[in-house]
């Protein structure tokens, strides 16, 4: 069998046994505790935890063979978070940052006695994988760590019988494990249960007692293929777990362990040679191009250690570094997780740097990364047709981060050199580098174990903390919250928010909080926004005991209380808490603030469409004049693709569409809302839904129906760190001020030109065409001008010795049209000697033209510029048929040119 034969033999056979295909998900994981999509599960969490149906055919947009049924091919990522892989790639043969997860799943439907005996049908009897190689092991409590659940005994009954009938004994084949082997999270939280793995032994023989020995042993030559977890369970974020309403089944294998051995060991045959993942036919076209690029060849070694590789051990790893950070960076920037500063961006990012960095070693031209991600295509793209569509968008990324990492790598690597001779990797140089030449931590960790070398991570995370330090100092409103903290008597009960609906509303003035020369008023409840998720906080009065005060800012503290800031003013000392008040929210600038606000979704919505789903939020401020929106995007968007994000959302400011806001659950949320994973978000949160098109999950305030917006104008686009663009935008009022300021200067324009606003362009045209008419005749005049002025002079002729002589201050408008004065009068001598001066702003200049016979009389145009030039204070020189020069006195021209 092919990979693809493997692959599509697994799908077949979960078909048969009632189960929906379904698509692979993003590796863009929608619960907001993961990094990346790191099991074939996760897409289904909502249905394990009961807050939705098991709707599969959903996914799959066929009729299911059965709704409680799926089975699929699901790209993973486990590169950081609870499972991380990445230190161990290319050092040995069967991890990856990417791979392939084949999986099966029940929803409250058959439980472990079906799911069991499938697996074992599918691997020894499709398969033929012999049955004596073969270890199952069963989840057992260790009593005395508190761990989940009872021993599995079902589990355990069911292998014992399979085993048994196989001819071969349970005591043998069975292996209890505790919960850090057989009890499977995908995080710290969420849906969770005892495991049972199926290992393989691949030792050359088939000897029982000694594959036994190497189950969960970290041995190449015995690993785990296929993992059954019976989910039961949700992990509480406390740490405890309780029972979920409906008992699950979630099979996950590893496709490229399978597709290696199986070409490997001829079969499931012989198992002389050592596996690796990487014999599989999936990696061949990405092995091909790296030979091919490099010159070298793979030879399958795999080092024992990290520290003083063979030469052919170094390649080696090298290829199945490339091999699998192609796949990964590939696969994620289709998936639109771009590589970046922070969270799961920097992961890729740094896949991608440690990528270009084993490039480098191999002697790899900068750029070849681009290059794999064709095989990457050749080889998933029919799996995974994203790759396909996004290919051009995927080299495009890679190429703009390798150019931009390409620019520091060099100087990062000499710098490390340096550092690395000291004998150790200070935190400083470690930041350093990081800070400097863009070197992930773990990339200079991997440079200095290379060298047996160690880095001092605590020094760095200490120079990372004080960076973050001085960020924060920056932030005054970080110093504003540290005020309020730690103050016992502070009653620090969120305020309640009315501002959705209202903006005006009694309160009760609850504290008065001085902070440095500010003042703050914390309320029970109040309408007015406090400054978040980009929205600036709101401004009015608040009428207290008949006391206005002046609101000018309204923050939120990390208790969730609204500060609201009080104008300097001699009536804040008459305030005492416990007093009423009536709070009103300027409404024109709040109204101002919500266009702006509903105009960068709409702004977020249209660029997702006319650049591509990889544009994602990356930083947001909306006030009343004006929002600004920063997204993740690779390269500068064009004028044509500028002028379409805004037809787009004026269209829809036009449509007049509804905005409607709701809460839900977070698993509940529609498909396609957009959320910002960076954030936390709790079990409800708030969807802003712009006519059925735009969803986000957002705190802000809106308006009530797009036409409210009035106008859209983009006013700028512009970089702000690699991969990230920002929009400047206005809406409403200020878009209407542009607008008219810019009608005023084209009236003025227009009224210049002498005609209305709808012709300018033509009388714009028609005057540059005739300017560059003048220009041309001005050309010709002066040059029959100068010609008349060479004749002139020419006549003036003094002759001496056979040869002509003229020498004159003449009046020209610049350099170069006295030089060409100067050999203009020299043609009309025939042999002689020309020298010219003239008064060029507040200099003088100076031409020489000596003609052959001249040069052999002895006279050379260079001296003569050196000598003139120095009797007017300055400096010349040149070849003797032709000099320049030029001085500053200005007045002496005359006198020394005779003139
Ligand atoms: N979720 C389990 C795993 O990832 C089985 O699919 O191992």
């Amino acid at each position: 069998m092919t990979s693809a034969e493997i692959r599509q033999s697994f799908l077949d056979f979960f078909a048969k046994q009632g189960h929906t295909l379904v698509p692979s998900s993003s590796l863009l994981p929608d619960s907001p505790g993961l990094l990346f999509t790191n099991a074939g599960m996760n897409q289904f969490v909502p249905i394990f935890l009961g807050d939705r149906a098991p709707d599969v055919s959903k996914w799959a947009g066929v009729k299911p063979a059965k709704d409680t049924r799926a089975a699929d091919t699901q790209k993973c990522i486990r590169a950081g978070g609870k499972h991380n892989d990445l230190e161990d790639v290319g050092f040995d043969t069967y991890h990856h940052t990417m791979f392939e997860m084949l999986g099966n799943w029940s929803f409250g439907d058959y439980f472990k006695k079906e799911s069991i005996r499938w697996g074992w049908e599918l691997i020894t009897k499709v398969w033929g994988i012999p049955a004596k190689r073969l270890f199952a092991t069963v989840y057992s409590p260790d009593k005395s760590k508190n761990d989940p659940s009872e021993f599995d005994q079902e589990a355990y009954d069911i292998w014992a019988e399979i085993f048994r009938a196989a001819g071969l004994d349970p005591a043998v084949h069975i292996v209890n494990g505790n919960k850090k082997d057989n009890f499977w999270m995908m995080g710290d939280t969420g849906p969770c249960g005892p495991c049972s793995e199926i290992h393989f032994n691949l030792l050359p023989s088939d000897d029982e007692a000694a594959g036994r020995k190497l189950v969960n042993a970290s041995s190449p030559r015995c690993i785990e293929i296929w993992n059954h977890v019976f989910i039961q369970f949700n992990a509480n974020a406390d740490g405890t777990f309780s029972p979920l309403a409906a008992k699950h089944v979630d099979t996950g294998m590893g496709f490229e362990r399978v597709a290696g051995i199986y070409a490997t060991t001829n079969g499931f045959k012989d198992f002389a040679k050592d596996p690796s993942n990487y014999a599989a036919d999936v990696f061949a076209p990405l092995f091909a191009k790296v030979a091919a690029l490099s010159g070298k060849t793979y030879t399958a070694t795999v080092p024992t250690k990290r520290e003083g590789l063979t030469e052919q051990e170094n390649i080696d790893v090298a290829f199945r570094v490339l091999a699998d950070h192609a796949r990964c960076v590939s696969c994620a920037i289709a998936d639109g997780i771009l590589p970046g500063n922070e969270g799961r961006n920097y992961v890729i990012r740094r896949i991608l740097r440690r990528g270009i960095l084993y490039g480098k070693k191999l002697g790899l031209q900068a750029g070849f990364f681009e290059q794999l991600v064709a095989p990457v295509v050749e080889s998933l793209g029919a799996v995974f047709p994203e790759l396909v569509q996004q290919q051009s968008i995927v080299q495009r990324v890679i190429r703009s981060e390798e150019e931009s990492f390409g620019r520091t790598l060099d100087r990062g690597l000499q710098i490390f050199g340096k550092a690395a001779s000291a004998g150790a990797i200070s935190g400083a140089s470690a930041f350093e580098l990081y800070d400097t030449y863009g070197f992930p931590l773990d990339m200079t960790q991997l440079l200095a174990t290379e060298r047996g070398l160690t880095v001092d991570a605590a020094g760095f995370e200490a120079e990372m903390e004080k960076q973050r330090e001085r960020g924060r100092a920056a932030q005054k409103k970080e110093i504003l919250v540290a005020a309020t903290e730690g103050d016992a008597a502070v009653d620090l009960k969120p305020t309640t928010f009315l501002g959705y609906a209202q903006t005006e509303a009694h309160a009760q003035l609850i504290e008065i909080i001085k902070a440095d020369k500010d003042t703050f008023l914390v309320f029970d409840r109040t309408p007015f926004y406090a400054e978040m998720g980009g929205q600036t906080g709101d401004t009015g009065t608040a009428l207290i005991n008949g006391t206005l005060v002046q609101i000018v800012d309204c923050v939120k503290d990390k208790a969730g209380r609204h500060l609201h800031k009080a104008a300097v003013s001699d009536q804040l000392s008459a305030l005492s808490s416990g007093a009423a008040a009536t709070l009103s929210v300027d409404l024109g600038r709040r109204r101002a603030i919500n266009r702006h606000h509903s105009a960068a979704h709409l702004i977020h919505w249209a660029l997702r469409k006319v650049l591509g789903t990889h544009v994602r939020q990356a930083g947001t401020s909306k006030t009343a004049d004006r929002m600004r929106f920063d997204f993740s995007h690779f390269e500068a968007v064009t004028h044509a693709q500028l002028l379409e994000v805004e037809q787009l959302v004026n269209g829809k400011v036009i449509d007049n569409a509804k905005v409607d806001t709701y809460e839900t659950e977070f698993d509940k949320k529609p498909e396609g809302t957009l959320a910002f994973f960076g954030d936390k978000y709790g079990k409800f949160v708030r969807v802003v839904d712009i006519g059925g098109y735009s969803r986000e999950l957002c705190g802000g305030t809106h308006v009530a129906t797009t036409g409210e917006i009035g106008l859209i104008k983009i006013v700028a686009e512009m970089a702000i760190a690699a991969g990230t663009r920002r929009i400047e935008a206005v809406a409403g009022q200020p878009a209407y001020e542009l607008v008219a300021t810019r009608e005023a200067a084209l009236a003025a324009v227009s009224a210049h030109l002498g005609g209305g606003a709808s012709d300018v362009v033509k009388k714009l045209e028609a005057l540059l065409a005739q300017q560059k008419e003048t220009e041309k005749q001005l050309k010709a005049f002066q040059q029959k001008a100068l010609a008349g002025l060479a004749d002139e002079l020419a006549a003036k002729a003094v002759a001496r010795d056979g040869l002509k002589f003229v020498s004159g201050v003449v009046a020209v408008s610049d350099q170069e049209v006295l030089r060409s004065l100067g050999s203009q009068v020299l043609a009309k001598l025939g042999e002689g000697v020309v020298q010219l001066g003239a008064a060029l702003g507040d200099k003088a200049s100076l031409v020489a033209f000596c003609s052959p016979a001249a040069i052999k009389a002895g006279h050379q145009a260079g001296k003569i510029i050196q000598n003139l030039s120095a009797q007017i204070g300055g400096k010349g020189g040149g070849k003797p048929d032709f000099a320049m020069g030029g001085g500053k006195d200005i007045a002496k021209l005359g006198a020394v040119l005779g003139g």
